[in-house]
């Protein structure tokens, strides 16, 4: 109790507030200009004519140095365009982590393809490269070039590696597992706009990067997200399934495929643009609420911040600690300081507990549900600094 009250005076001194959200945006009176520039103009939908959308297109591309940018109406429409640009077809399996917001794996089940759920690590709850190394020797086989779960003879065909809360996973390592077993990689980079491995913008490093914009994301543009990609085969895929497969044409509706309107709105791109133009400054502030943080924890042996590697940089999109040797109760802590205003989080339950999910193929989830039991997340918001 000691702990709890210490803790929580503590944080809202440092942030000098009574009342700390999770994470909201930030606003000034560039985002409503543009919204009425947008609005004025009269194109405020997904026709072709969306200046915003080019433009945010544009500074997307600029700042992660990607070839090519393509927006989408949120994060998860990005990863199902992604899979299914990637050739993702029913009944193969995709590697993907438990650890992860439920959108990750849910564009997997639209395809009628099979998640199988792989561990994670405690230093940054990505996907741990050496277990899945080994797992992989001794639970699958390769024919041809292709390869097969041994339990289930089902071709597992891609991963979906995630960075957590903005924190790059080990994705140097498994890019070299997806090139060495011939898997497709979509990274889910939907929380990491802002944070490099190794100085290179992550989603640079798979197949396809999914970024998203929603209301909690470190910029915003109320609902949305995009697909960025090196490869100019997979962008003409990506923004023709998006665009309800049409074919380019001034007048004609010719449409090749079933394709889906997954396209932002100009609307959306105007609200996101100009957010984008303070992407720099937000992340300097964020760095300071992490800082903050780091000030306040340093003196407690009951939980530790959640860090990053060396060769990484985070956008430090959520600030989360973890319960040492079960010093304290996850969800006393959790109700305390609701009690007290300050609206922090824990992390998703793992996936493979949901129902719906429970009966797909997974390795050794220890690690997971420990993460699960021990881990919360804190406001971080750029507008909790004063
Ligand atoms: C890890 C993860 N994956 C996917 C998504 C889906 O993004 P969106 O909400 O934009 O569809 C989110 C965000 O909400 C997320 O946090």
């Amino acid at each position: 109790m000691l702990f709890f009250k210490s803790i929580s005076n503590q944080i809202l001194k440092k942030f000098n507030s009574k009342k700390l959200q999770l994470h909201e945006p930030v606003f000034s009176k560039v985002e409503k200009k543009n919204l009425k520039d947008c609005i004025d103009s009269g194109f405020v939908s997904t026709s072709s004519n969306g200046f915003f959308i080019k433009k945010l297109e544009k500074q997307i591309k600029r700042f992660t140095k990607s070839r090519y940018a393509i927006c989408t109406i949120n994060g998860v429409s990005g990863i199902h365009a992604s899979l299914l640009a990637l050739d993702i077809k029913k009944d193969q399996e995709i590697l993907v982590p438990s650890l992860t917001f439920v959108a990750t794996v849910h564009p997997i089940l639209y395809l009628g393809a099979i998640p199988h759920f792989v561990e994670v690590e405690e230093k940054n709850f990505g996907i741990c490269p050496n277990k899945l190394e080994k797992y992989l020797k001794s639970n699958t086989y390769k024919k041809g070039q292709n390869l097969y779960n041994k339990k289930t003879n089902r071709r597992i065909n891609g991963i979906i590696a995630v960075h957590v809360f903005g924190n790059p996973c080990d994705i140097i390592k498994i890019r070299a597992i997806a090139k060495k077993y011939n898997l497709k990689l979509v990274e889910d980079s939907t929380e990491a706009l802002g944070s490099f491995y190794r100085k290179r913008h992550l989603g640079t490093f798979g197949d396809t990067g999914v970024f998203s914009f929603n209301g909690n994301k470190i910029i915003t543009s109320g609902g949305g997200g995009v697909v960025i990609t090196n490869s100019k085969k997979i962008y003409k895929k990506v923004f023709s399934l998006v665009s309800n497969s049409k074919v380019p044409h001034n007048w004609e509706y010719i449409h090749n495929q079933v394709g889906f309107n997954y396209r932002m709105p100009n609307l959306n791109a105007a609200l996101a643009s100009a957010q984008f133009d303070k992407l720099k400054k937000i992340l300097k502030i964020k760095k300071n609420i992490f800082k903050n943080y780091k000030k306040i924890f340093a003196n407690y042996t009951e939980v530790t911040l959640l860090n990053t590697a060396k060769d990484s940089t985070s956008n430090n999109w959520l600030n989360t600690i973890i319960i040492k040797d079960n010093k304290i109760k996850k969800d006393n802590f959790i109700k305390y300081l609701y009690n007290k205003k300050i609206f922090v989080r824990p992390i998703w339950k793992p996936l493979h507990t949901l129902k719906h999910l429970k009966k797909f193929p997974k390795m050794n989830l220890k690690i997971t549900n420990k993460i699960y039991e021990t881990s919360i997340s804190l406001p971080s918001g750029p507008g909790i600094i004063r």
